[in-house]
């Protein structure tokens, strides 16, 4: 884990509210993975006091004016929501942050094979998209399915790029209906488990809000099929002392119930241990 002031390359709004900013951050992003996260101070006032924590989105590289020499940057994707992405979305180019990371577990592919299904509500694009980046250097993995739900057309974010990352299927659901399918991510998830063997190595990836994570973890764990999902509890210090992202978890070997931080211990678990309140 890495604290430290880096610069702020990129800072543009993609979708109405949603932005994409680059951080020329080569000491986190050396060590980073898909599905861990940086904790960011917006400013350096006291207010707000505490960080906030955005996925690491994706891990670019940055060329030098050295001929040759390459440095890997780091990409965020962040909703202006409230008071710090709002203070965060005002950033320039050339303005600096004070950035801790990479944190968090990370999705640990360790050996996935078969067919993958990446299912994204909203900004939950954001880890998933450095997922399929994985993926793609995953020789065991035949095919990949993607599907992303969003409120409407506009906010339809990161379709090419997942075709670009050969996945086998880009399927979008939107509650308007104005892109793809008028319903819900998890209704597309259904369908393609209908189609699907799932007798064969499946396993799927969640990131979204609570709603679209506890039915994804209730048809997942009702077909058996191994899925693991990024939790965006709100957080305080966000390096497992403060206690203040701690979630019910069920131990999928004893049984036993206990907490644990979505920061330290996550943020991403495994879909059938999570107890949701
Ligand atoms: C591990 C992790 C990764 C995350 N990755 C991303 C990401 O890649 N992109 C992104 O846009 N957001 C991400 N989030 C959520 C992001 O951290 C919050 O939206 C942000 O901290 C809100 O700060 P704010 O000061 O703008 O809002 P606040 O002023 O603090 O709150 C404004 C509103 O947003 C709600 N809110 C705040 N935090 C959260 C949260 N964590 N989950 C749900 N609602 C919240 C509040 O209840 C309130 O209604 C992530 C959260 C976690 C824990
Ligand atoms: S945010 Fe402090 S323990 Fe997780």
């Amino acid at each position: 884990m890495w604290q430290g002031r880096v610069k702020i390359s990129v800072n543009e709004e993609v979708a109405p509210g949603y932005f994409r900013m680059v951080l020329n951050a080569p000491q986190v992003a050396e060590d980073a993975e898909a599905g861990q996260f940086i904790h960011i101070r917006v400013n350096d006032e006291y207010d707000p006091l505490l960080r906030r924590p955005l996925s690491i989105h994706r891990i670019i590289s940055r060329r030098l004016k050295v001929k040759s020499l390459k440095l890997p940057d780091i990409e965020v994707l962040y909703e202006v929501v409230g008071k710090g992405t709002k203070i965060l979305a005002g950033k320039r180019p050339g303005e600096d942050l004070d950035i801790l990371g990479p944190l968090g577990n990370g999705f640990k592919l360790g050996c996935v094979s078969g067919t993958v299904i990446l299912i994204a509500g909203g900004m939950g694009v954001a880890p998933l998209l450095a997922l399929a980046e994985e993926i793609r250097r995953e020789e065991k993995v035949k095919d990949t399915y993607v599907i992303i739900g969003a409120r409407t057309k506009a906010l339809v974010l990161c379709e090419d790029a997942f075709r670009d990352l050969a996945a086998k299927e880009v399927q979008v659901a939107t509650d308007d209906g104005s892109r793809g399918y008028k319903g819900l991510a998890t209704d597309l998830l259904q369908e393609l488990f209908s189609t699907l063997n799932l007798k064969l190595s499946t396993t799927v990836y969640a990131c979204g809000p609570e709603g679209m994570l506890r039915e994804v973890a209730a048809l997942t764990v009702a077909k058996g099929v191994p899925c693991r999902m990024s939790l965006e509890n709100r957080m305080g210090c966000g390096v497992g002392a403060c206690l203040g992202c701690v979630v019910r978890v069920k131990s999928l070997q004893s049984g036993v119930e206990s907490y644990k931080r979505v920061c330290k211990d996550g943020p991403v678990f495994e879909a059938g241990e999570i107890i949701w309140e």
